[in-house]
C-alpha cells in the first residue's frame, strides 16, 4: 500500500518489464524498483536469459548506478501464463520493433495493459501515441480496442518526436503553419550496443533510418496538426539526450515574450502522477544552453524538455530544444503514461468492480 500525492491510499499494481536488458529496460528499471504505484513483479530479456541474475547479464550503461534490488533478481520467460500467475496487469515494453509486432498484439488479446516503446503499432488508428501533457485525450481511444472488457496497447512516440511536440504543444493557439526540426541525437538513441565506435567516434552521421518519416507521422498524430514538417535528423557522438533545431511558421504574428509566457504557463503543478514533470518545458536564458550534458537534470530527471536560443526572424520563430531521449523520450514517458491510466481509468474500473 502506498500514498499518492493526494494522500488516497493505492493498492500497488504488478507490473513487469519486457527488454529489460536494453537501454531503455535499464531506465525502466530504474524508475520502477522505488515506485509509488507500481510494483515490479518481473522483468524479462531474450529468451537465452531467463532464470539468469540481472546484474550477471545486463551490459549497465546509465550515469545512475545498478538499483541493488535489481541486480539479484531472475530474469523471467516471457510467457502468458507467467503473467498471469504473478497477477501482473501492466506490461511495459521495450522490445524492438519487429519482435513487439507479434507479442504486444498477444499481450493485448491476452487482457493486459500494454505501454510500449516500440514503434510497431504506433500508427494502427485506435493505438494511441500518448503524452499527457499534449494530448490525454487520446487515452480514450483505449476503448477503442475493448477496454475496460479488453486489454490495450498504449505507445509513446519517437524520442525527437516527444520533446518536439511537448515544446509545440503550448504554441498550438498561435497556429502552427510549418516546422523546419534538425536533430542531434545521441547515440544511446540506437540501444546496446548499437553503433560502432569506429562510425561514430569524432564523427556525424546525417542519417537516421525511419527517424524522419517518423517524426513527421507522429508530430501530426499527437498534436492533431495539419502543417508541414521538415526534418533532418543526424546522429552525434554524445551518449544520452538529443538536441534538436527547430524553426516555425505561425499563422498569428507574435513575439517572443508570447512564446516565453505559452511555455511558463504550460504547468502540471496539480497533477497526482509521480513522473510527469510540473513544469514540461523550462527556458534557459544563457544562450550556451541547452547541452546534451544536462540530460538528467530537472524534476523530475530527466522528464523536463529544456528549450533556449529562442529567436525571431521576419514570421518565423527559432528555438533549440533538449529531450533525454531514454527518460521522458522513452521510459519515463512510458511509466507516466500508464500513471494517467491508472488514475483516470484504472482506479474507476476498480471502484465499479
Ligand atoms: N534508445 C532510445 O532512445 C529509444 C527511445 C524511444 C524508443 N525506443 C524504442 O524502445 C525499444 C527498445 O530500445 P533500446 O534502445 O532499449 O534497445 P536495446 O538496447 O537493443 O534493447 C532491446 C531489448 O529487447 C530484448 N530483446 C531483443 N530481442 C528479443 C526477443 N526476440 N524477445 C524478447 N526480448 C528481446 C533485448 O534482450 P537481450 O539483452 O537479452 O538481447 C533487450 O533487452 C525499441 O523499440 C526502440 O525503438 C528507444
Amino acid at each position: 500500500m502506498t500514498k499518492s500525492k493526494n494522500n488516497e491510499k493505492k493498492e500497488k499494481i504488478n507490473a513487469a518489464v519486457l527488454g529489460a536488458t536494453g537501454v531503455v529496460g535499464q531506465v525502466f528499471l530504474h524508475m520502477l524498483v522505488h515506485h509509488e504505484w507500481f510494483e515490479l513483479s518481473m522483468i524479462c530479456g531474450s529468451h537465452n536469459r531467463a532464470g539468469k541474475a540481472y546484474g550477471s547479464e545486463v551490459h549497465w550503461v546509465l550515469p545512475v548506478p545498478m538499483p541493488q534490488p535489481v541486480q539479484y533478481k531472475i530474469l523471467d520467460t516471457l510467457d502468458i501464463n507467467r503473467l498471469k500467475e504473478k497477477d501482473i496487469k501492466i506490461v511495459f515494453s521495450a522490445l524492438p520493433a519487429d519482435t513487439a509486432r507479434t507479442i504486444e498484439p498477444m499481450l493485448r488479446e491476452n487482457g493486459f495493459y500494454v505501454f510500449s516503446n516500440a514503434s510497431a503499432l504506433r500508427y494502427e488508428p485506435h493505438v494511441p501515441i500518448l503524452i499527457p501533457e499534449v494530448n490525454p485525450e487520446a487515452l480514450e481511444d483505449i476503448k477503442q480496442q475493448g477496454f475496460p472488457g479488453k486489454g490495450f496497447v498504449v505507445t509513446n512516440a519517437n524520442c525527437s518526436t516527444t520533446g518536439l511536440a511537448v515544446a509545440l504543444a503550448p504554441l498550438r493557439p498561435f497556429g502552427i503553419k510549418e516546422v523546419f526540426v534538425s536533430t542531434y541525437q545521441s547515440v544511446s538513441g540506437a540501444g546496446y550496443p548499437g553503433l560502432s565506435a569506429v562510425d561514430i567516434m569524432g564523427n556525424t552521421i546525417p542519417y537516421i533510418q525511419k527517424e524522419e518519416e517518423k517524426m513527421n507521422i507522429e508530430l501530426k498524430k499527437i498534436l492533431q496538426l495539419d502543417a508541414r514538417v521538415y526534418p533532418h535528423c543526424v546522429r552525434i557522438p554524445v551518449l544520452f539526450g538529443h538536441l534538436e533545431t527547430v524553426w516555425l511558421t505561425l499563422e498569428k504574428p507574435i513575439d517572443k515574450i508570447d512564446v516565453l509566457e505559452a511555455w511558463e504557463s504550460f504547468t502540471f503543478q496539480g497533477s497526482p502522477c509521480p513522473t510527469l514533470p510540473g513544469q514540461p518545458v523550462v527556458y534557459m536564458e544563457d544562450e550556451h544552453f541547452p547541452q546534451p550534458k544536462m540530460s538528467f537534470w530537472g524534476t523530475p530527471p530527466g522528464m523536463q524538455v529544456f528549450t533556449g536560443r529562442l529567436r525571431k526572424e521576419g514570421d518565423k520563430i527559432g528555438f533549440t530544444l533538449l529531450v533525454n531521449n531514454l527518460v521522458k523520450g522513452a521510459a519515463g514517458g512510458s511509466i507516466a503514461n500508464a500513471e494517467l491510466f491508472t488514475e483516470v481509468k484504472y482506479e474507476n474500473k476498480k471502484n465499479c468492480g
